[in-house]
């Protein structure tokens, strides 16, 4: 199963086991992480799940689809070139390893 690394801002790291088929923002809800509120549920309407995946994978995660590219112009916190929505980032196996930082807020 792909392990996932979410880092807060503050710093607070962990590495959770996140199955496959499901999706980024799933793994931080299942798992407690903070920094991810998820207020739409996975639905693409909240961009409360915003995330920065970390410099590593820059071109290995499939590219947005324009639903995502222009809610993340709606986050808290500032979108950056390596923003991403993590409900809609899908976990496949290719993603073992992935890091990504979740912002200092999201609401
Ligand atoms: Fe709402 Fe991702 S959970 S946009």
């Amino acid at each position: 199963m792909p392990k996932i690394t979410y880092i807060s801002a503050g710093g607070t790291e962990r590495t959770v086991d996140v199955p496959v088929g499901t999706s980024v923002m799933r793994g931080a809800v299942f798992n407690d992480i903070e920094g991810i509120v998820a207020q739409c549920g996975g639905n693409a309407q909240c961009a409360t799940c915003h995330v920065y995946v970390d410099d590593t994978a820059v071109g290995t995660l499939d590219p947005r689809q324009p639903g995502e590219d222009r809610l993340l112009d709606y986050t808290v916190c500032p979108r950056r070139p390596t923003s991403r929505l993590s409900c809609q980032l899908k976990v496949t196996e290719a993603m073992d390893g992935l890091i990504v930082h979740t912002p200092e807020r999201q609401d």
